[in-house]
């Protein structure tokens, strides 16, 4: 029994699927302590899309630590606490007319953003129900996890979930059913038996629930929606976000504004915990402190944050790439759908936000397990495990994306012909 085994909760997860014990890691490489590489199609579920270690937040962090800098600092004014709003607000929020908007520094992790920001919409509202989508993921802490649909993860609560009302995603029931009338519907209806929400919450391109996409259209929709029944319209943009879609924000094709955003994963681009709840000005009635948390104040995050931002989204360049690669990725998927099951692999998600989803949770397993075998490593999502979700660093060469993408080809292969010996063996 190895450490791990023998020491660590059997919580753990990620670990199983790629049972090495990793050392260093560059760029999209991932190197074992015996110095085997991978290539990283996981990407830290969305924290690494600057890659590992990018050179330039790694010099910007080795300076501002050899100067001393805060490393700690509650929610105390620090310079470099002033430099990321500053920038946040001058590189995306204004130049996406979010101007007007706060920003709440939260615990550092995506469930804190989440929980303040459910908060904050209650507070305002003075309402206790919330809307939440099927297969929606928010985050395992308690009223996050209460919008999260996961049954896996809502098991582990050992406690009722509440407060929240249970709607259609965009698509759930098919292209034909427009999930929003139905949810006009109920909330006109005063003996349908939903009380007035207070908010709203969605994922725009659902991440852990199956690359479920939401149109532009449905968005817009959804935003006079929420108007018409005075709800407050929160997008969890903590996977999405950060450029995973393309844009910064997910939301940004639809030209949606919503009430509340929560950012995290690679805000900090350098895998650095940092979370932020940002909110139209006018909702910001807390009390000083009344939302806290001791690591809201982690300022090498900040550093490399700010670093990040002026970096990467100062020119529109950057998004161009990522499109680019993202229709790469996806073109790929496509061969390998028409290759391996035309009828029954499709490719979901959008951008570098996408995956090739397999009819059952056993064929995606293998997948993962041959790609890891290859020097890949891919992680799967979907309602069932179905989906092999391809989430590669945004900075990822184009020649590391094509061996990356090699090695996927030739795991469906294996899995496949897998697949027909052990239905030959058991017939
Ligand atoms: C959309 C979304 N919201 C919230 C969370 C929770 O973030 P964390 O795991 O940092 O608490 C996640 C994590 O995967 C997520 O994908």
């Amino acid at each position: 029994m190895n450490t791990f085994e023998q020491y660590e909760s059997e919580v753990r997860s990620y670990c199983r699927s790629f049972p090495v014990v990793f050392s260093k890691a560059k760029g999209a490489s991932l190197f074992t302590e015996s110095g085997q590489e991978y290539i990283d199609f996981l990407a830290g579920a969305g924290t690494l899309n600057y890659g590992h270690n990018h050179p330039e937040l790694k010099q910007a962090l080795l300076e501002y630590i050899e100067s001393d800098g805060l490393t700690h600092g509650l929610d105390m004014h620090s310079c470099a606490k002033e430099a990321l709003i500053t920038t946040l607000q001058e590189v995306i929020l204004q130049p996406r007319g979010l101007n007007n908007y706060v920003i709440q520094f939260t615990g550092p992790t995506g469930t804190n953003a989440v929980e303040a920001a459910l908060k904050l919409a209650r507070k305002h509202t003075g309402r206790e129900a919330v809307i939440a989508f099927t297969n929606g993921f928010h985050g395992v802490s308690g009223a996050a996890l209460s919008c999260t649909g996961n049954q896996h993860h809502r098991g582990g609560a050992g406690t009722s979930l509440h407060n929240v009302v249970r709607m259609p995603y965009a698509g759930y029931f098919g292209d034909q059913v427009d999930t929003l009338d139905m949810m006009d519907k109920l909330l006109q209806d005063p003996s349908s038996g939903i009380d007035h929400p207070a908010a709203v919450i969605l994922e725009v391109i659902q991440g852990e629930g199956g690359l479920n996409v939401a149109s532009p259209e449905w968005l817009r929709k959804l935003r006079k929606l929420c108007d018409k029944h005075d709800m407050l319209l929160i997008i969890d943009d903590i996977q999405a976000g950060c450029g995973r879609s393309g844009d910064f924000f997910s939301f940004e094709a639809s030209g949606v504004k919503p009430d509340i955003i929560t950012l995290s994963k690679s805000l900090s681009g350098f895998g650095l915990p940092l979370a932020v709840t940002v909110f139209r000005k006018e909702l910001d009635i807390w009390k000083p402190g009344e939302h806290n948390g001791t690591f809201r104040g982690n300022n090498h995050a900040f550093i490399t944050a700010s670093k990040a931002l002026r970096t990467f989204w100062e020119t529109k360049e950057f998004s161009e790439e990522i499109k680019q690669k993202g229709e790469f990725v996806r073109q790929r998927m496509r061969k390998i759908c028409d290759r391996f099951g035309p009828s029954s692999l499709h490719v979901k998600g959008r951008c570098m936000m996408s995956g090739i989803e397999c009819p059952d949770g056993e064929l995606a397993d293998d997948v993962v397990a041959e790609s890891f075998k290859r020097g890949l490593v891919i992680e799967t999502c979907g309602n069932r495990d179905q989906i092999v979700k391809c989430f590669a660093p945004l900075t990822i060469s184009q020649d590391d994306l094509s061996k990356g993408m090699d090695i996927l080809e030739q795991a469906f292969a294996a899995a496949k012909s897998n697949a027909a010996k052990s239905d030959a063996a058991a017939s």
